[in-house]
């Protein structure tokens, strides 16, 4: 158990002696370290509930708790306030009880069925900015809601099923008339490989959105390539099919980089043959009404004070749309994987767009009631302008050329801070990828997912401050040391009392890991645990500059700090591994 859950349970059992209820006995983090290591706050609205004076309340529990083993000090402060302060050995003891094994007292939650919806980019387009942050994010919470015991599962939920295919598929049929794919009279029996490469489908992918702009006659041709290639068109099945292909390929390759994998590529195509059974249940329940023509469902109740438009099931012409692929995915997510939150890491501008497909999810019982259905937004990655992120011409920069850029001036860092020097090329680039995308990728998990921020590539790379080489370069310190008192045939021991400050608040600091896991997954943000390994690696640093353990001449003390020094790589390495952060052997 955590050290804050067991201080609470016995906090608890305190409140309850007087009759109160144990929820009053929460511990957390004292606010003010200087005065206290933890407090407790609950006196106050207990004695509000039992009308009684907050003090009183607090110098009860005081009184009941002062004599425990794990107290130093209890202290009663301003209208109800508890501080409290360990004994050096209970905290030495707790410290020492923690290891992997036992998560490092970190609790897993009751498990539950999760299905991450993150990535969401569109096939036959480049990723670019915009897709950074649904992915990082998107996997950080997964492996944090895993590593809980959660059964999770990330679905990429690929764009695949819109316009843009019948759009490239009508261009490609003007341009390559004699392919066996437009051959009406062929059911099967199509290339095995794919005739176009995706350099080809990025080229062909803008010029076929505008020429349907520009040409009528091309747009309808090219809405009805659609229809039939959602009605199940053979060749255009099959050439679509190499289109989606060759797209997660190159997808694939980007997405490893930032060591970003999903579980399912599934897409707005998988649930396909979900949609005509759906739209007639919500029709024949009298969910869906007709208005104007198109087929909607109302998502307003008499509490909104805003506006809700109703949700589009159906446009005029009978085709389905975005809204209606995603209330068929969330059955699907329901009926095939027994889903019970969807939890969806895009853009916080589709906002709305969410609140209308999960409240017609839950009025229709598309999802039951009890499952949960949530959109944890992502704000932007913006330029020094303070607006969403461009080339120096306005383009939009790819996701490909946005890593490479970090990694560039990663290498650069390094080879300013004479890191690496004695190594070979090779392991070199491999550090400077590591470095890039750790700098690329804690620059934006230090802030909180719903912010926007400015993309600042040299203070993202830089060794100093708070930033993702500074913390692999804490980590490779933390392997070093102890690859040099491996190499003296030094070994771990004990943990025992600490005598300065420097190493109790790297105790403490240690102990604080199960709560920082929890709220990063309570609040689907990552940003905790950015924050939370800084300061680990931070209070890592002030410790090492005291306690000099190579040179320390008291065995048990040495051994207890290279406790700790293994520990604290432990969770640093397991911070990091939840940030979906890999991290050098050497640098
Ligand atoms: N492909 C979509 C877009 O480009 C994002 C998909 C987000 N996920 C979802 N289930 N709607 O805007």
């Amino acid at each position: 158990m955590s050290l804050t859950a067991t201080l609470s349970q016995m906090f608890g059992d305190a409140f309850a002696s007087q009759g109160l209820d144990t929820s009053y006995g929460t511990v957390v983090v004292s606010a003010r370290p200087d005065l206290a290591q933890f407090q407790c706050n609950g006196a106050m609205a207990a004695a509000k509930q039992a009308k009684k004076n907050p003090r009183e309340v607090a110098q009860s529990v005081i009184d009941n708790l002062v004599d425990k083993t794990p107290f130093a000090e209890l202290g009663l402060a301003g209208p109800g306030f508890v501080n409290i302060t360990l004994t050096d050995e209970y905290l030495a003891e707790y410290i020492d009880s923690l290891d992997e094994e036992s998560k490092f007292g970190t609790l897993t939650d009751e498990p539950k069925k999760i299905v991450v919806d993150y990535g969401g980019p569109n096939v036959a387009k480049e990723l670019h900015v915009g897709h950074l942050r649904p992915a990082i994010i998107g996997e950080s919470v997964k492996q944090t809601l895993r590593y809980l015991g959660n059964d999770v599962v990330g679905d990429v939920h690929l764009g695949d099923w819109g316009m843009p295919y019948g759009q490239l598929i009508a261009d490609l049929e003007d341009r390559f008339p004699d392919w066996p794919y437009f051959d009406e009279s062929k059911t099967d029996g199509y290339p095995e490989t794919s005739p176009l490469a995706i350099e080809d489908l990025q080229v062909l992918y803008p010029q076929a959105a505008l020429r349907a702009k520009e040409d009528e006659d091309f747009a309808a041709r090219a809405r009805a390539a659609v229809v039939e290639l959602q009605a199940g068109r053979p060749g255009y099945r099959a050439l679509w099919q190499h289109m989606r292909d060759i797209s997660i390929a190159a997808m694939k390759k980007v997405y490893d980089r930032l060591n970003v994998h999903f579980e399912l590529w599934y897409g707005e195509s998988t649930i396909n043959h979900r949609l005509k059974p759906m739209v007639k249940r919500v029709s024949d329940s009298g969910d869906a009404y007709e208005s104007d023509g198109a087929l909607v469902i109302e998502v307003m109740t008499d509490e909104d004070t805003k506006e809700i438009p109703p949700l589009l099931v159906l446009k005029s012409d009978g085709a389905s749309l975005y809204t209606t692929w995603d209330l068929a995915t969330i059955e699907d997510r329901v009926e095939e994987f027994g889903a019970e939150e969807i939890l969806y890491f895009v853009d916080v501008r589709q906002g709305l767009h969410f609140e209308q497909v999960f409240r017609a999810a839950h009025k229709t019982g598309i999802a039951p009631p009890e499952v949960v259905l949530e959109h944890p937004g992502n704000g932007t990655v913006n330029g020094p302008d303070g607006k969403p992120f461009k080339t120096r011409d306005g383009g939009l920069l790819t996701l490909r050329e946005l890593i490479d850029m970090v990694v560039e001036r990663a290498a650069q860092r390094i080879e300013e801070n004479a890191l690496a020097a004695e190594f070979d090329d090779e392991e070199k680039g491999e550090i400077a990828e590591m470095v890039g995308v750790a700098a690329l990728k804690y620059g934006d998990l230090q802030n909180h997912r719903s912010s926007n921020y400015i993309f600042d590539v040299d203070r993202f790379t830089s060794f100093d401050g708070k930033t993702g080489p500074y913390l692999l370069y804490g980590a490779v310190r933390m392997q070093s040391v102890l690859r040099e008192a491996g190499g003296r045939g030094l070994a771990a021991g004990t943990v025992i009392a600490p005598t300065v400050d420097q190493e109790r608040n790297l105790m403490l600091q240690l102990a604080r890991l199960p709560e920082v896991v929890a709220r990063t997954a309570e609040h689907r943000a990552p940003n905790h645990i950015a924050e939370y390994a800084y300061e680990l690696v931070a209070d890592f640093s002030r410790f090492y500059e005291v306690c000099h353990i190579l040179r320390e001449e008291d065995q048990a003390r040495q051994a207890s700090w290279l406790h700790l020094i293994e520990l604290a790589l432990a969770e640093l390495r397991l911070l990091l591994s939840l940030l979906a952060i890999d991290v050098p052997e050497r640098m």
